[in-house]
């Protein structure tokens, strides 16, 4: 007899063992790719839209902005447009729409975990542009390149947009960009979002709103431990602390516990205790500045080949080539 394990099943699974990794580490950690559950979806388009949240409307600008300086890098060769975390696929459709303006050839291969995710945003970009071929790839970013080597030969340009290489610290982002450069050819290109160093109040209101919404997104992970783990968290009992370091650019949120107490989790059949003032390492969101972003790009055997910026600078879109 066969067990067949739901996606949702094994998807509780790693979540139940992340969460119990994380809890008896030392400091205590959780993985920030947990926050978006629907409710986090929610809270996160939410964040997108407050004032004090700049980075998604700055790589907006910069598509509007760039998108055909960026199309001449392709030369008119037909490629294929890969893009890695492909959510909603919102920003991408800006670039999207200046391409086919200027009538250029390419396939779109938006890549994720979630298929639901993809069917979405196939349906819909079907019903915008039912000429534009979608090839959608449910799975890990390597696993599916590796397929993507395998089905055309084309040049490619590949996006790995918003914050995504900003949530890893820099050994996890010199390994990433090293795996990526080995499925790729020389010449093919890399579109990477960076957040620039600026003004340190701008960055830390960013994660810091007067609404709260940051707080309630920070908290909202403890609900779902609640809720999908039998946790009993005492969301009051803990304080959202996000904290920039101008000198390494790391931008880091922290839950820290203002007393001492257990918490249950019953799926894991354990008890955490949390110190007075114990802190919880959450998330970490790294701010770049330009040499940093040549050196990332040089060791893992790729040349800068343009920076595009919004009006304020405030984010890049930096172009990598693979050499
Ligand atoms: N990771 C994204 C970023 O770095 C999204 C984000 C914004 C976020 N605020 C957050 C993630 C607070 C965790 C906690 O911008």
């Amino acid at each position: 007899m066969t067990t067949t394990i739901s996606p949702e099943t094994t998807y509780n699974l790693a979540f139940a063992e992340d969460v119990r990794k994380g809890l008896t580490s030392e400091p205590k950690y959780l993985l920030s790719r947990y926050f978006y559950d629907e409710i986090g979806d929610q809270l996160f388009q939410k964040i997108m839209a407050l004032p004090e949240y700049y980075p998604t409307r700055c790589e907006y600008q910069i598509f509007q902005q760039h998108g055909q300086g960026l199309l001449r890098k392709m030369e008119g060769n037909p490629f294929d447009l890969v893009e890695l975390g492909a959510g909603d696929g919102l920003k991408t459709r800006v670039l999207m729409a200046q391409f086919l303006a200027q009538k250029a050839e390419f396939a779109y291969l938006p890549i994720d975990i979630s298929s639901h995710v993809l069917e979405l945003l196939q349906k819909s970009l079907h019903e915008a542009w039912p000429d534009l071929s979608v090839t959608p790839i449910e799975g890990e970013y390597f696993a599916a390149l590796q397929s993507i080597g395998q089905l055309s030969e084309r040049q490619k340009l590949v996006l790995f947009l918003g914050s995504n290489l900003g949530n890893m610290n820099q050994e996890k982002a010199v390994d990433f960009l090293g795996q990526l450069r080995k499925k790729l050819q020389p010449g093919d290109y890399l579109l990477v979002g960076f957040d620039l160093k600026k003004d340190p109040e701008i960055i830390l209101a960013a994660y810091n709103d007067s609404q709260g919404v940051t707080r309630d997104f920070n908290l909202n992970l403890l609900r779902r431990m609640n809720r999908e783990l039998g946790a009993n968290f005492d969301l009051s009992a803990f304080r959202h602390w996000p904290s920039y370091n101008p000198l390494t650019g790391d931008m880091k949120s922290y839950l820290v516990s203002e007393k001492a107490q257990r918490v249950k989790l019953e799926a894991l059949e354990m008890e955490v205790a949390f110190r007075k003032w114990e802190a919880i390492d959450m998330e970490l969101s790294k701010k770049y500045d330009r040499p940093e972003i040549e050196w990332l790009a040089e060791v893992a055997g790729f040349e800068v080949e343009d920076w595009f910026y919004d009006e304020k600078q405030y984010f890049a879109d930096v172009l990598f080539r693979a050499i």
